[in-house]
């Protein structure tokens, strides 16, 4: 399994009036990636952000060295593809979707892919990952629910561990290159187990938003994973 854990905290739990400078601190603070919630009001009780705030964060994703840091655009929306497509225009680097709001996955992959994107497939708490029979070969990425998506600063379900677990042993059988990412309820003192399961990328928003300083916190869930 990949051996490089990422940290991406998601800017659902930042301040909103001052997005960029969020988006700046976070990664001074150690964020490996920028987790972008994309709430429909539709798919998910929600409303977030779409495109355009993307684009406008996208010169902020960046270290101070000017590298820049990948932002990974979770979308929770109806329709995907062309929300998609428009989410590659402004900058995203990884897209992932919930296969059940897409009327053909195969295709939103593809699509993803084609748009110069890498490409995730999201499973909500009581998904199967079916689809994964047939798709494993085409994605980077498998993102985990461990809430319900909607809403930060919810409880970590404990199922979400079985999942991860299944999860992992299909990578390793594909033999593929494909992150393991896990979202929802997500804190320095469990994040250990969710990556004895097999996670190795971990979506933190409440967890990191919701303290002052978010480097201790970000230094805390990298101490829980070097054990
Ligand atoms: C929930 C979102 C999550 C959310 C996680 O629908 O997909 O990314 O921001 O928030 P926490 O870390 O607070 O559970
Ligand atoms: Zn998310």
């Amino acid at each position: 399994m990949s051996k490089t854990y990422r940290i991406a905290p998601s800017i659902l739990s930042a301040d909103f009036a001052c997005l960029g400078q969020e988006v700046t601190s976070v990664i001074a603070a150690g964020a490996d990636w920028i987790h972008f919630d994309v709430m429909d009001n539709h798919y998910v009780p929600n409303l977030t952000f779409g495109p355009m705030v993307c684009s406008a964060l996208r010169p902020h994703a960046k270290t101070a060295g000017g590298k820049p840091v990948p932002i990974d655009v979770h979308l929770m929306v109806q329709p995907v593809d062309a929300l998609a497509q428009a989410f590659a225009e402004a900058g995203a680097d990884l897209i992932s979707f919930h296969p059940d709001a897409s009327g053909h996955v195969h295709r939103s992959v593809q699509a993803i892919k084609a748009a110069g994107c890498k490409a995730g497939l999201v499973f909500n708490p009581a998904a199967p990952m079916d689809v994964l029979d047939w798709l494993i070969d085409d994605i980077d990425l498998i993102l985990i629910m461990s809430v319900n998506p909607g809403f930060g600063g919810q409880g970590f379900i404990d199922s979400a561990l079985r999942k991860i677990e299944q999860a992992r042993r299909r990578i390793e059988a594909s033999g593929k290159d494909i992150r393991l990412e896990v979202d929802g309820g997500i804190k320095p003192d469990n994040i250990a187990r969710v990556a004895a399961a097999g996670a190795d990328t971990f979506v933190a928003g409440s967890a990191i938003f919701g303290k002052p300083d978010y480097k201790a916190v970000i230094d805390s869930m990298r101490s829980a994973l070097a054990v």
